[in-house]
């Protein structure tokens, strides 16, 4: 079969899932820290400072991690016809059909495989719930960082109450990216596998390929 080539994915949308997704990987490590710090505590009155170090390490990748979100909803609205909100929900004939296609296809009941170019709907709405979630994130932990910045403050007083509430969902919220990248990252293997459109490399590249009609 002759395939060809299509531009998929800006810069900035695959600038944004690697800032994403790295800053995830230090995120959890360090929040495990936080949460339940593995060093000997005595360390905690020498110059090595492990807790002040993670909890910077943290804040940083917090930073990046919230630009990456902000750059996310700014795709959703200006970028290209794969990124746009409009590509990730069922509201069209054409993305209800994908979405039901994909379940089946998902579950082995159905081997059909439709070639789209942006990303099923089915993955398109996960990773809709994966940016909703960073936002809660981004204002728990902020909420946390800056409890006496009135911005903050307000936020995170209207949407969790406490700072324990939001320290307990932020907690939780952690564990939603975790499962999220061990099943996203299997998926984009197995459909790498099962049809060869060079998904995986598409998310370096920007490219994908498609039969030749
Ligand atoms: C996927 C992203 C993130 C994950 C997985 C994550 C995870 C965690 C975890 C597990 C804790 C420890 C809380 C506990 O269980 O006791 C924590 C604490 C904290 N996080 Fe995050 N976090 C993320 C993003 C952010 C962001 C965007 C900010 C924004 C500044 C932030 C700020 C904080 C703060 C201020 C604390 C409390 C530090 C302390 O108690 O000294 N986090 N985070
Ligand atoms: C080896 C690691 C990874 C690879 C090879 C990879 C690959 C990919 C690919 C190929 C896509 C496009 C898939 C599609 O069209 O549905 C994608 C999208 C995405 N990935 Fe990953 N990924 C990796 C790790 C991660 C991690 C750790 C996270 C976050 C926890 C993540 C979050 C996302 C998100 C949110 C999207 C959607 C992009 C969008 O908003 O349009 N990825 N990834």
């Amino acid at each position: 079969m002759t395939y060809e080539k299509h531009k998929c994915w800006s810069i900035l949308l695959r600038l944004y899932h690697w800032a994403f997704a790295l800053s995830i990987i230090f995120l959890v490590v360090t929040g495990f820290y936080i949460n339940n710090p593995w060093t000997n505590t005595l360390q905690e009155y020498s110059m090595s400072w492990p807790m002040a170090w993670m909890r910077y390490i943290h804040f940083v990748a917090a930073y990046v991690f919230t630009g990456a979100v902000l750059a996310r909803i700014f795709l959703y609205i200006f970028g290209n016809a794969q990124e746009r909100i409009t590509d990730a929900l069922p509201i069209t004939g054409r993305n209800l059909k994908n979405l039901w296609r994909t379940l089946l296809n998902y579950s082995y009941i159905s081997d059909d495989h439709y070639p789209r170019l942006g990303h099923n709907v089915l993955a398109g709405l996960t990773y809709l719930i994966t940016i909703i979630a960073a936002l809660f994130q981004l204002v728990s932990g902020f909420y946390l960082l800056f409890p006496e910045v009135a911005a903050w403050e307000s936020w995170g007083v209207t949407i969790f109450a406490s700072q324990q509430n939001a320290r307990f969902i932020h907690h939780l919220l952690m564990w939603w990216f975790m499962i999220f990248a061990l099943i996203h990252v299997y998926l984009v293997i197995w459909n790498d596998v099962m049809e060869p459109e060079g998904l995986v490399s598409s998310i370096f590249t920007g490219d994908k390929f498609k039969p030749k009609a």
